[in-house]
């Protein structure tokens, strides 16, 4: 069996999963389009999950009631493993509306592979940028359980980093985030 560790060695990387969660419109596909483009220009292999991706395919049987997103986030937890056990940075791009879908994937993932952060916009912003006019149909009504408006969003209590996507431009969230993320992905 070829571990992990020979995998990583392989690649010259330590593989972790960057977690991004907040609102829809907060930035999380933008910032990890840019951070997938940024590593692998420097050298370093990463796969992005994303919610709207993800739920066309192996979670397409499920909505977001709670439950659903539950094990929305759980799935994406287990297939997040099986890339880092590959030695593959994994930057995943989801809503994770409360704690306890936060927690339950970093229990699955493990502490020590998980890096939690919180892109933060307020609602106001993020419905004024709406990209996917998903807001607008949220506020007439066509969209039941949207997130901020019918269906609520838990501000992580205690992530590994915040980024203000609302004060600052997208290059320079992504260089935060690069700084951040960096002494943990680099194989020493
Ligand atoms: S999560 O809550 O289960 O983490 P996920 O990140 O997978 O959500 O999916 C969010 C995406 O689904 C949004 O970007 C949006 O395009 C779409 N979507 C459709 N309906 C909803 C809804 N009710 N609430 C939030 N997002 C929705």
């Amino acid at each position: 069996m070829v571990t992990r560790a020979e995998k990583e060695n392989f690649l010259k990387q330590k593989a972790v999963v960057i977690w991004l969660t907040g609102l829809s419109g907060a930035g999380k596909t933008t910032l990890a389009s840019g951070l997938e483009k940024t590593l692998f220009k420097n050298g370093y292999l990463t796969k992005i999950l994303d919610g709207d991706q993800l739920r066309s395919g192996i979670n397409a049987n499920l909505g977001f009631a709670d439950q659903d997103r539950q094990e929305n986030i759980r799935r994406v937890a287990e297939i997040s493993r099986l890339f880092i056990e590959c030695g593959v940075i994994c930057i995943d791009s989801f809503i994770s509306p409360t704690t306890l879908m936060r927690q339950t994937a970093k229990q699955i993932i493990g502490n020590e592979n998980f890096i939690e952060i919180y892109l933060k916009a307020s609602l106001e912003v993020c419905e004024k940028r709406d990209p996917k006019g998903l807001y607008k149909s949220a506020r007439k009504g066509e969209i039941r359980n949207f997130t901020g408006i019918g269906s609520p969003y838990e501000v992580p209590v205690n992530p590994d980093l915040v980024i203000d996507t609302d004060k600052y431009s997208i290059e320079e969230c992504l260089e935060i985030c690069y700084n951040a993320i960096f002494p943990r992905i680099r194989k020493h």
